[in-house]
């Protein structure tokens, strides 16, 4: 049951307010048993965890806590929204992988999937480099603004397509120290009753 407004939590980031949407602790939880599967899923392998910067910092590196198998890291980083709240339609590549993945069991790991155009590209590019299989796993997934051809394989939370922040995610390079999620309050006030 949803808490009445006044006693949810909320912040202020570049003068707007937003509402607790999911606390640390099931942030956390959640966090926890995605890396139980995935150590379980992948046994006897070693996986190469891909993050994308910025956003998937904070997501990976709980993630990489709770897998409990011989596991690697590397990033990339990708940019899509600049300072707006609203996908450009184009991915800029900032920072190309390192590591060579050729052969290898590749995890790609976002903060969210919102239109799915960032999501697309990766797959594209990572599968080019002939690896021996690409999974994708991401934190937040919103369902309804996802208009790309995305395959996901873990993902954390399934979310309504209003703008978030905190736990990795920014509003122009702020709020991503946030330890739970925030959603902006006035677009709040559109979610269905019993959501
Ligand atoms: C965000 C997020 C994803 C992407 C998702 O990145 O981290 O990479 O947008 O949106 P999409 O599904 O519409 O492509 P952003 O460009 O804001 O950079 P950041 O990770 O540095 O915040």
């Amino acid at each position: 049951m949803a808490s009445p407004a006044s006693t949810t939590p909320t912040v202020m980031c570049r003068g707007e307010r937003f509402r607790l949407f999911l606390d640390e602790a099931t942030i956390q939880a959640r966090v926890r048993e995605l890396g139980r599967q995935i150590s379980a899923d992948y046994a006897g392998r070693r996986p190469i965890l891909i993050g994308v910067l910025n956003g998937a910092f904070m997501f990976l590196a709980d993630l990489m806590r709770a897998i409990d198998i011989d596991c690697e890291v590397d990033f990339l980083k990708l940019s899509s929204y600049g300072a707006q709240k609203v996908s450009s339609g184009q991915v800029q590549e900032l920072k190309r992988i390192d590591a060579d993945v050729r052969g290898r069991d590749v995890l790609i790991v976002e903060d969210i999937v919102d239109t799915g155009l960032s999501m697309h590209y990766m797959q594209r590019l990572l599968e080019a480099h002939e690896p021996a299989s690409v999974r994708t796993v991401t934190l937040l997934h919103k369902p309804d603004a996802t208009r790309n051809d995305v395959q996901l394989d873990y993902v954390a939370f399934e979310i309504p397509n209003l703008f978030v922040i905190g736990y990795g995610l920014d509003y122009g390079q702020l709020a991503r120290n946030l330890r739970e999620i925030y959603i902006l309050d006035e677009e709040a006030t559109d979610v269905p009753a019993g959501d």
